[in-house]
């Protein structure tokens, strides 16, 4: 049997604006998280797990893990306060400072350019990513990272999961709450976001030709239904629709053609300029990150009109409403699958090999490198009176995930690294810091006034202990 390889990248991952806290500290300007629209009861992002002033505690504590890589995000408005213009050295210096306490454990860094935290003023100015004004300011922004950067990163991150904020349409995973824009508009960000990531990638490789690139997108393929031909061919729309469509163009220069006809019923025009495809087609990802969680199932659908307006005033934490926002009207329908592994410990229902059928999927396309940029299991967990966390679901959940990672690299997915969601706990993006993920628990509550005095006091989970062992021994310890 294959082992993992040896330089394999073991880590986790998190994000800016999920982890940081710090938001008004050292000249960082406001970010669309700052002022989002919050469930009720959650907190705001404005303290998170204050990884901003406990960063040395934290790498620390990565470093006893045996971490080799940290993918990790960097805040637009903590470089660029307004996005634009005069730079806050400040916050290079913040930055500079993580990656130098990276290296000295021999951690390599694997970082996000933008995860979601566009700086407000940008939104509030230009209207965020409907002005074509964003792609240039975005470039820039890279500019400024690769510049500044270049003798401290091997692996950066165009975007995080840009297939989430155009697929689920309605769900708007950036402002918060319900969106009421159309799909043409909402498929025209894609567009203008896909050509500021190719441009980014060849000025990334001009700046710093040491460097590798690559987007990371939410990949989670589609299972068809059935043995129905129907649904086979449901399962490769949704395939285009929710994965190719935010890679096709960065790897091969050009769209997949099954989406034309989803765009023409829902009155969608892409708005493309001279010298997008081509720069699509001149720039080449090093290697694709990808996000999966779970795969989905897909049942063949008629077409019809969705009318977004059915949904305008739902909770987006609401599961009727995210199955509605999953129907994709002469795409395919994304049902339950009764095939999922039901775990022993709490009973909630997974797909272990996930990433085993992406990664192989991935390959088979692509055929570049990828690493598992998130995965994992969010849950609330019981801090013990002796400063313990039991969370032996957690480990069960990436226990039997990886056994099958390692039966996927048997088979040949080119995968070199494994990021779980998430290093230490931090904020859901719906559901406060009360959905945890992290190996390292952060002593805090919803509660923003207590957030602000607190110590935040970090503990080790059991699968703090557990992650250790498995990187000890390169997988091999799977117990
Ligand atoms: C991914 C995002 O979609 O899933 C993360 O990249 C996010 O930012 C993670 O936190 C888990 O989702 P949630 O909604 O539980 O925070």
């Amino acid at each position: 049997m294959t082992n993992f390889p040896n330089n394999f990248l073991w880590g986790a991952s998190t994000s800016s604006a999920q982890v940081e806290g710090g938001f008004d500290c050292d000249g960082r300007g406001l970010s669309i998280w700052d002022t989002k629209k919050l469930n009720p009861g959650t907190c705001s992002f404005h303290y998170a797990s204050d990884f901003y002033h406990h960063y040395k505690e934290d790498i620390a504590m990565m470093a006893e893990m045996g971490f080799k890589a940290y993918r990790m995000s960097i805040s637009w408005s903590r470089i660029m306060p307004t996005g634009e213009g005069d730079i806050n050295l400040e916050g290079i210096r913040f930055y500079k400072n993580v990656f130098k306490e990276c290296k000295k454990y021999g951690i390599e860094p694997i970082v996000t350019i933008f995860h979601f935290d566009l700086p407000l003023a940008l939104q509030e100015n230009y209207g965020g990513w409907s002005n074509r004004k964003l792609i240039d300011l975005y470039v820039e922004y890279c500019r400024v990272l690769f510049e500044n950067y270049k003798d401290d990163i091997k692996y950066w991150l165009t975007f995080n999961e840009q297939n989430a904020l155009i697929y689920f349409g309605a769900l708007d995973m950036i402002g918060g709450g319900v969106s009421t824009r159309s799909m043409n508009e909402i498929y025209n960000d894609g567009h203008r976001q896909i050509v500021a990531q190719a441009k980014a990638i060849k000025l990334c490789h001009e700046i710093s030709p040491n460097a590798k690139i690559g987007p990371a997108p939410n990949i989670t393929t589609s299972y068809p239904a059935s043995c129905n031909p129907k649904d086979q061919i449901a399962a490769y729309n949704m395939d285009d629709l929710r994965n190719n469509w935010y890679l096709d163009p960065l790897v091969f220069g050009e769209y997949p053609k099954s989406v034309d006809r989803y765009f023409e019923l829902n009155d969608v025009k892409l708005d493309i300029h001279e010298g997008d495809m081509e720069v699509m087609k001149e720039c080449k990802p090093d290697f694709i990150a990808f996000n999966c969680y779970g795969n989905d199932t897909t049942e063949h659908l008629d077409y019809y009109k969705l009318d977004l307006n059915e949904l305008k005033n739902a909770d987006n934490r609401n599961m009727s409403y995210l199955a509605k926002l999953m129907e994709k009207p002469g795409v395919g329908k994304v049902i339950h699958n009764e095939y999922m592994t039901k775990a022993e410990i709490d009973g909630h229902y997974y797909d272990p090999s996930c990433i085993r059928v992406t990664a192989r999927r991935l390959t088979d396309r692509y055929h570049l490198p990828l690493i598992v940029t998130e995965n994992g299991y969010g849950r609330d967990d019981i801090l013990e009176s002796d400063g313990t966390i039991h969370d032996q679901y957690r480990i069960e959940h990436l226990r039997e995930t990886i056994k099958e990672i390692k039966l996927g690299i048997e088979e040949g997915a080119m995968l070199f690294g494994y990021c779980p969601w998430s290093a230490i706990d931090l904020v859901s993006t719906r559901e406060g810091i009360t959905k945890r993920y992290g190996f390292i628990y952060v002593d805090r509550d919803e509660d923003d006034e207590k957030a602000k005095i607190s110590e935040m006091k970090r503990y080790r989970k059991d699968s703090f202990h557990w992650y250790k062992k498995v990187i000890e021994t390169n997988g091999e310890y799977l117990e």
